[in-house]
């Protein structure tokens, strides 16, 4: 394996093995599956990153991000916008499963704004490393943590779906690209449509970017 590729990778396994030691140290602080955290997942060398908001029952059970049900809609969001899996890198801003008790089990729940504060340096450190010259953020968490990171005014999916907006994080100038979260779809049918567009547009600025390397 190239040294560089094997480089982001060893510094991500050291970041990754502080973020265990330091979740294990919040069971009993937040609610959630502090046994069981995931970590970014894909290619170390992505030109394009994912970031979603928090790992669910299924990536806390095989321990990647996006893989059952989420995975599936993720990989059709993917499939919309022509873009192969291998090419990318995928990653959360909280990195162990937020829980909350409903009358029969553990439900998933929204990270709490100082959760959300406390996965950012983190995160900071994985765009870092990797590099992407795109972000697609998706939904309002990984959207308000962005902004957070790069300085801006903390933005609503609603009002900036789409919409590529330039950040600057340490040096690095990417094409932050907010994205509504797949699940949305599922609470708001209309929205499947303007995901569906949203991920077209997604796919061309995309391959334009890879035909300037
Ligand atoms: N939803 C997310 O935001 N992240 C995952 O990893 C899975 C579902």
């Amino acid at each position: 394996m190239e040294a560089a590729y094997q480089n982001i990778e060893n510094e991500l396994k050291k970041l990754y093995r502080d973020e265990k030691e330091r979740i294990a140290s919040l069971a009993g602080t937040y609610l959630g599956d502090m046994d069981n955290p995931v970590f970014g997942d894909g290619n170390f060398h992505a030109r394009l990153m994912f970031i979603g908001e928090a790992p669910g029952s299924d990536e806390a059970l095989i321990g990647k991000p996006f893989v059952g049900k989420a995975g599936m809609q993720l990989d059709e969001m993917l499939k919309a916008a022509q873009i192969d899996r291998s090419e990318v890198f995928i990653t959360n801003v909280v990195k162990y499963r937020p829980m909350k008790p409903t009358s029969r089990r553990m439900s998933n729940r929204t990270p709490s704004a100082r959760e959300i504060r406390e996965g950012l340096e983190l995160l900071r450190r994985e765009i870092a490393l990797v590099r992407p010259s795109m972000i697609a953020s998706l939904g309002n968490t990984p959207l308000a943590a962005m902004s957070l990171i790069a300085g801006i005014d903390v933005m609503k999916i609603g009002d900036v779906h789409a919409a590529p907006t330039v950040i600057e994080i340490g040096g690095l100038s990417a094409i932050l690209f907010p994205l509504y979260h797949p699940a949305s779809t599922i609470y708001n049918r209309e929205l499947t449509q303007v995901l569906q567009d949203d991920l077209v547009s997604l796919g061309k600025i995309y391959t334009q970017m890879r035909m300037k390397i």
